[in-house]
């Protein structure tokens, strides 16, 4: 079976299109482990020798607890049997496997594969994140054990681009407050959906949505994660080469800092020439067909 289908297995494809993706969750039922993958990447079957294998930076979390980090997998091992979640970043980068899981994913999904990413978190005993809601989605496979998730919409912000925490939280990006609507909650909304995921479940959960986790005993978890391009990356990146196409895109932002004066006027006086002159190309560019070009640019540059 193709690996990305024997991912979301039981769920097909076809039935993931149509139902879920991208805004709708999907809780999976307890279930085999997926065979393809375990064959391909055969250490997702115990999480020590994940931790064995894997090179990278550990992350060591405990729930309201104090945070640490270590450079490799290896030394994560004695904090892993101590009690604290193992959360691992880029894992694809030391399981080609997962590599692969990720070029097909990005394919079936019309996405670019350095958008995407696959991240694991293991823990012995009690474990679990507070409620925040993250901008990426995720695909969150339960290797083992067993996890209770209350989940719903956040309904403060649309497409948030960083993770978003419980009003009275400190923010990771206080950026995010000025996209927001309406203040955060304090807490998780009263009719949060309330989720028992057992081993071989598969949790699809849309971007933006509060949730927090509570597992106890051995449990690990694979992440297939999404986080991007948002438009704004795709017309500006694509756009950019566009621009430095011409001489005058290519001259440098002379007085682009200047804090005032003349200096700061003739700057934004050249950024405004600029600006008039492509406003005067742009107006006879029928839309499609730059969106094909930008796009087509965009895939160019992103292709690896
Ligand atoms: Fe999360």
């Amino acid at each position: 079976m193709p690996l990305f289908a024997d991912f979301i297995a039981p769920l097909t494809p076809e039935q993931f299109f149509a139902n879920h993706w991208p805004d709708t969750p999907y809780v999976g039922p307890r279930t085999e482990l997926p065979e393809e993958l375990l064959k391909r990447v055969p250490e997702l079957s115990d999480a020590e020798r994940v931790l064995e294998t894997f090179e990278g930076t550990v992350s060591l979390l405990r729930r309201n607890g104090p945070h640490a980090r270590v450079t490799h997998g290896k030394d994560a091992l004695p904090m892993y049997r101590a009690g604290f979640t193992c959360y691992m970043r880029h894992v694809e980068a030391h399981f080609p496997g997962l590599d692969d899981l990720i070029a097909e994913a990005a394919h079936r999904l019309g996405l670019p594969r350095t958008a995407m990413a696959c991240e694991i978190f293991c823990s012995t005993g009690t474990s679990g994140v507070p409620m925040h809601s993250d901008f990426d989605v995720n695909f969150a496979l339960l290797l083992s054990g067993t996890k209770y998730w209350r989940m719903a919409p956040n309904k403060s912000i649309e497409n948030q681009t960083a993770m978003c925490f419980a009003c009275g939280r400190k923010q990771a990006d206080e950026g995010q407050l000025d996209y927001a609507h309406a203040p955060f909650p304090e807490r998780m909304p009263d009719n949060a959906q309330e989720v028992t995921m057992e081993t071989g479940g598969l949790l699809f959960l849309p971007r933006g949505w509060w949730h927090e986790t509570h597992a106890t005993g051995a449990c690990m978890q694979l992440n297939l994660v999404i986080k991007g391009p948002h438009w704004a990356r795709v017309l500006t990146s694509a756009l950019e080469e566009k621009l430095l196409a011409a001489p005058d895109w290519r001259e440098f932002a002379y007085g682009v800092s200047a804090s005032d004066g003349p200096m700061q006027h003739a700057a934004a006086n050249r950024l405004a020439e600029l600006i008039t002159r492509l406003q005067e190309s742009l107006a006879e560019v029928q839309p499609h067909a730059l969106a094909a070009e930008l796009t087509a640019t965009f895939q160019a540059n992103n292709r690896t």
